[in-house]
């Protein structure tokens, strides 16, 4: 059912749609396959399910301008998670507890209904927040009937209390939401519920200024808890974190914490954080189990307040985007992140080389250039100095043996001088690059750190090099995607 409100925003939305068509598809920087939005601006994936054999990623959607503001949630759909379909709008900001944005949420099958949870966001005339958690359910997983609020802000939060990520154990619902205490803290908070509508509190399981933490940043957003071998995994972005050298260097961050979460106490013991990406745009993960048993993981390839206004997209009246795909694993109390094996459908075209050898030089191979494509570099062989690939003049990725430092630099695409993000590194085996017309992704030593970025190359420049100032030997294999 839809109110009367519901549909006129629903019908804005598709004229906004309509209207820039053409302007946002004769964009070159439109990437060819990653998820994004129609026109105006996409933020945090949410919801992301493998509900009745079909993987669904809904997604934080401003149709009407390419920045923030009262968010519906578009919706993709896809069999593979390679090749998607874009559905229905699935919510619209039209009730009183969700008026300025439908904000994010995940969802859970509850005995054949796919139930969404959401946060309703409201602000009144002098802007201050209320925040509802909500409700919505799908028997055919395209039309959505809310079912309202389930979940008001308990005491000792402020009102930045958002994000819902919900999951059963055992015979149990449970809801993990981020939140900002009355401190100031950012924290994670859990529900429990027996029946997805009555919700009861347990408390902060960690945050800010706890036994185990310090000053960790003033507001935790988009947390998630899963199991992974046999470990719990709760990753959060925490806002207000300072550069700490390479670490923590974008505008907010995105990490996790492996330990062990007490149901009945509602504690959580854990390591520390660690950033699960190293790169510029990466934020508000999440996370599903699918019916293969694999943990996958799905990201916005965006940071809230990143230099927003400056990318080169909004030209053409669509802003950002989401990651691929990855299956995460749990090895030694470190999660490493592959792209899912089925994006080997993209496929075309190979180009191999073995025992490519540089000694003290810059080269070029022969078919290994190119703009949407996918590289894969194995058996690198470096025992000293720096090995170095250039891609389209507007990336580079270094290895520094001596140093063990991984860096990715960029030409920002603010004032074109160049950035960098960087990770300590104990050896180079091997990289897995994703290139997109605007985007890269680099999976280095299957997962073990991951480099996630925006590049606004020109669109004539496909060139890729290579270099050493000592010697390297790598394979090399290469595809057009
Ligand atoms: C994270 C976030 C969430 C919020 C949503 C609003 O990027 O700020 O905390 O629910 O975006 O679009």
């Amino acid at each position: 059912m839809v109110s009367e409100r519901e549909r006129q925003l629903i019908e804005q939305a598709y004229a906004e749609i309509d209207k820039h068509k053409e302007t946002v598809e004769s964009d070159y920087y439109r990437l060819k396959y990653h998820l994004m939005p129609p026109v105006g601006l996409m933020n945090d994936p949410n919801g992301f399910i493998h509900w009745n054999g079909t993987y669904h990623v809904f997604y934080q959607w401003m149709p009407f301008k390419t920045g923030h503001g009262a968010k519906f949630w578009g919706h993709y759909t896809s069999s593979d998670l390679v090749n998607w379909k874009h559905e229905k709008i699935a919510l619209a900001p039209s009730e009183w507890f969700e008026k300025n944005g439908c904000y994010s949420g995940s969802a859970v099958d509850n005995d054949g209904v796919l139930t969404l949870f959401y946060t309703g966001n409201v602000k009144d005339e002098s802007g201050n927040r209320q925040t509802y958690q909500c409700m919505a359910v799908s028997e055919n997983g395209v039309d959505f009937t809310k079912k309202g609020v389930v979940v008001e802000l308990p005491g000792g939060y402020t009102a930045h209390f958002r994000d819902p990520k919900v999951w059963k154990k055992d015979d149990c619902w449970y809801m993990i939401v981020g939140a900002q205490s009355e401190s100031l803290d950012g924290q994670a908070v859990l529900f429990r519920s027996k029946n997805l509508i009555d919700w009861e509190h347990l408390g902060a399981i960690t945050g800010g200024n706890s036994k185990q933490l310090g000053y960790f940043g003033y507001m935790w957003e988009c947390p998630d808890l899963f199991e992974l071998d046999g470990q719990d995994v709760l990753m959060v972005c925490p806002q207000g974190l300072k550069a700490e050298g390479m670490l923590y260097n974008n505008v907010y961050q995105s990490g996790y914490f492996v330990g062990r979460l007490n149901y009945e106490t509602a504690e959580f013991v854990h390591g520390p954080f660690t950033e699960l990406d190293r790169g510029f745009e990466f934020y508000a993960p999440q996370t599903t189990l699918d019916a293969k048993g694999r943990r996958l993981l799905i990201a916005w390839m965006g940071v809230p307040d990143q230099d927003e206004d400056k990318h080169p997209t909004i030209a053409h009246k669509w802003i950002h985007a989401l990651t691929l795909p990855r299956e995460l694993k749990l090895m030694d109390g470190k999660l490493y992140q592959k792209p899912v094996e089925e994006l080997q459908q993209l496929r075309k075209d190979e180009v191999m080389y073995s025992d490519v050898t540089i000694v003290n030089e810059e080269i070029a191979l022969e078919g290994i250039c190119g703009d949407v494509a996918e590289l894969k570099i194995g058996q690198i062989r470096q025992s000293k100095g720096i090995f170095e690939m250039n891609i389209r003049n507007v990336a580079r990725l270094i290895y520094d043996s001596h140093e063990r430092i991984f860096t990715l630099e960029r030409k920002s695409f603010v004032n074109q001088l160049t950035e960098k993000r960087q990770c300590y590194l104990e050896k180079l085996h091997s990289l897995h690059i994703f290139l997109d017309t605007s985007s890269i992704e680099v999976f280095i030593n299957d997962g073990e750190e991951v480099f996630t970025a925006r590049i606004f190359p020109y669109r004539e420049n496909r060139l890729i090099t290579f270099a050493a100032n000592s010697q390297v030997l790598f394979n090399i294999a290469k595809w057009n995607l």
